[in-house]
C-alpha cells in the first residue's frame, strides 16, 4: 500500500476529528489507557523530562504550533510565547483546545498541513505527536514547510511517541487493531476503523534523517518519548 496517498491522509484527518471526544484519555492515561498508578507515575516522570527539555529550548517570541490538537502543549507554549499560532486540520480539536487554553490572544488556524503555507515567520515551531503521522515519503516536504515558517535564527522542537523497548501487553494500545509498516489500523470506542500513518523513529535514525534535510539536531529519548530540537545548518 502507498502510505503517502491522499486518501490515507484524508482518512487520518477524519480519524482525529472523530476521535476528539476521546482523545484526552490517551494523554491523561484514563479510560481505555488506564494502566494503573505505577504506569501513570512513570508516564508523568517521562513527560517531566520532556517538559524540562522544552524549558531549556525556550519557546519564546513568535511561536507556531503545528497539529496542536486538544491543547496539552498549547497551554504550555502560551505561557512562554509572546504570540502563539496553532494550526490543525480539525475544527473539533481546536474548539477543545481553545476551551482548555482559554486565551483570547492565541491565534487558531484550521488548515491541512500538507496543503498550507505560513504567511509569517516564527522564532520557534513546535509539533508534538505529529511527525509520526507524516509519511516517510513526505518527510522532506514537511521539513521544507518548517523551514519556510522560521526566521533565519528560528528553531524547531518536536515530541513524539517512541516504540517501547520493553514492550508488554500492558503498554500496547488495544485500540490499534492491526500493525503494518508505518501504518496502523485503529478503532474508536464506537467501533469505526481508520488507517493512520504511524512512523516510529529511534533517536539516531531521526537525527540522521532530519540532518539529511539540512538541519542540525539534538534528539533524545525516554522509554516512551522521543524529543528534541532542530536548527538550520
Ligand atoms: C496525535 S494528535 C497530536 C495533537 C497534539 N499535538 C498533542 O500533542 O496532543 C495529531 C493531530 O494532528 C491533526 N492532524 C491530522 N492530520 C492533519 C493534517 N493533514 N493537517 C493538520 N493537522 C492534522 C489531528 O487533528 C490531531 O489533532
Amino acid at each position: 500500500m502507498d502510505v503517502s496517498d491522499d486518501d490515507l491522509l484524508a482518512e487520518q484527518r477524519s480519524y482525529y476529528r472523530a476521535r476528539t471526544p476521546e482523545y484526552d484519555e490517551w494523554w491523561q492515561r484514563r479510560g481505555r489507557y488506564d494502566r494503573g498508578e505505577e504506569q501513570l507515575l512513570e508516564w508523568q516522570r517521562q513527560v517531566a523530562v520532556v517538559d524540562d527539555a522544552l524549558t531549556s529550548f525556550g519557546a519564546k517570541g513568535l511561536v507556531l504550533e503545528l497539529a496542536g490538537g486538544t491543547g496539552w502543549w498549547t497551554e504550555r507554549l502560551a505561557r512562554t510565547a509572546d504570540r502563539l499560532t496553532v494550526v490543525d486540520s480539525s475544527p473539533e480539536v481546536l474548539a477543545l483546545n481553545q476551551e482548555r487554553v482559554g486565551r483570547s490572544d492565541v491565534n487558531y488556524v484550521v488548515e491541512d498541513l500538507f496543503d498550507w503555507q505560513a504567511d509569517s515567520k516564527y522564532d520557534a515551531v513546535f509539533f508534538s505527536f505529529w511527525l509520526s503521522h507524516v509519511p516517510r515519503a513526505r518527510l522532506g516536504e514537511f521539513w521544507s514547510l518548517v523551514d519556510s515558517c522560521l526566521t533565519p535564527s528560528g528553531r524547531a522542537f518536536l515530541i513524539d511517541n517512541r516504540n517501547d523497548q520493553v514492550p508488554s501487553t500492558t503498554t500496547k494500545d488495544p485500540f490499534v487493531v492491526q500493525y503494518d509498516t508505518d501504518l496502523h489500523l485503529r478503532r474508536l470506542s464506537g467501533g469505526s476503523r481508520y488507517r493512520v500513518v504511524s512512523v516510529m523513529y529511534e533517536p539516531g535514525e531521526l537525527q540522521s534523517l532530519i540532518e539529511a534535510e539540512g538541519w542540525t539536531t539534538e534528539i533524545q529519548a525516554t522509554r516512551w518519548f522521543i524529543f528534541g530540537s532542530a536548527g538550520r545548518l
